[in-house]
């Protein structure tokens, strides 16, 4: 495919800050895109890294990037995985990828080659067909709108696409759908200009119909929460996790499972001071010991959100793998 669009890279700076990529180590970057972020993490340092997309488009520049690398430097320092970082464990195991990684990275939904290509049909300022697959896989935006049960339709924009007007846009799309099935991303975009108020806000009264619908397509907020899951296994010690989402419902994935993983460690820590359990098993519960390194969440810096309007909305969050061995536990109960 020619390269008609690019992706400029949200909070890279941010990004690299937490991911801290030194020599020899190995990267996991779970969401390759435009590779802004692994040809970032590539130059910072002499690290090798695995990259992973759901979109065979992203793989094809991914391979690209990975072969001049290597014919410039004389050595392998990108792998590319195509799949979904749910399918993490999998992915590793069938192409012999080290089975834990110095920092994870995960920059979620979808990037710019994505969105500005008509083709792709996730965008309502581009006519085009309702894909909006980013694997190019399975049932498409236009299957779920000519099929789904009204009351599932209105669940999807409420819930995935936090739209008030979920049910009267839903109810216009069974009725319409009868008369003249849904096929480009304009005719779904025009219905529902017709239906939601304009307000003050800059949004297009489209973008919450046209999120929900691209969640529920590509199941993203599943995807979410068992890649985090998956990311959490396979950190090694003093691994860093890096994640940036884009709207609050997978920020709030993002921000639960964090909390969930290092309340754990706070537990297993307060468990050892309390009752001197048994020190096998308190090693043990500590391998998985994970500290959040961002007490709040990290916005965009002014200047950022001033030049790319995209990374207004971003959100990073990061946590490290704890590397406690029995000693450190006993001498001195520090991570
Ligand atoms: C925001 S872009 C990443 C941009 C990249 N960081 C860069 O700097 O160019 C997100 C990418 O992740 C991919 N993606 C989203 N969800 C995924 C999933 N569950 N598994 C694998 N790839 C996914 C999308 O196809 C898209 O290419």
């Amino acid at each position: 495919m020619p390269d008609l669009f690019s992706h400029t890279p949200v909070v890279l700076s941010e990004m690299l800050d937490y991911l801290q990529p030194e020599d020899g180590e190995t990267i996991l970057d779970c969401t390759f895109g435009g590779g802004g972020y692994t040809q970032a993490i590539l130059t910072r340092a002499h690290c090798f890294v695995w990259a992973i997309d759901r979109d065979p488009d992203a793989i094809t520049r991914g391979l690209t990037f990975a072969k001049n690398l290597q014919q410039k430097e004389g050595e392998r320092r990108l792998h590319m995985l195509y799949g979904c970082f749910s399918t993490l464990q999998t992915l590793i195991q069938s192409a012999y990828a080290p089975p834990l990684f110095d920092g994870i990275v995960m920059d979620l939904g979808i990037s710019s080659f994505q969105i500005d290509d008509p083709q792709r049909g996730f965008s309502f300022k581009h006519d085009g067909p309702l894909d909006m697959r980013m694997d190019k896989n399975g049932l498409t935006a236009e299957d779920l709108i000519n099929t789904a049960h009204e009351k599932d339709l209105a669940d999807i924009l409420y819930y995935y696409g936090e739209e008030r007007y979920a049910r009267r846009i839903a109810r216009a799309i069974v009725t319409e759908r009868v008369k003249t099935p849904f096929r480009t991303t304009f005719q779904l975009a025009d219905l529902v200009r017709r239906i939601v108020p304009r307000n003050s806000s800059i949004l297009d009264t489209a973008t919450r119909t046209f999120q929900g619908i691209r969640i529920a397509v590509n199941d993203e907020l599943g995807e979410i929460e068992r890649g985090l899951e998956q990311a959490l296994n396979h950190l090694a010690p003093s691994g860093r996790l890096v994640v940036v989402s884009f709207h609050s419902l997978e920020d709030r994935i993002v921000k639960r499972v964090m909390a969930q993983a290092t309340k754990k460690t706070q537990n297993s820590l307060s468990l050892y001071t309390l009752s001197k359990a048994n020190p096998l098993q308190l090693q043990s519960s500590y391998s998985d010991s994970f500290i959040l390194l961002t007490s709040k969440v990290i916005r965009p810096c002014k200047s950022e959100r001033v030049k790319n309007p995209r990374a207004r909305s971003a959100r990073l969050r990061a946590l490290v793998k704890g590397c406690i061995s029995y000693d450190s536990i006993t001498h001195n109960k520090t991570l």
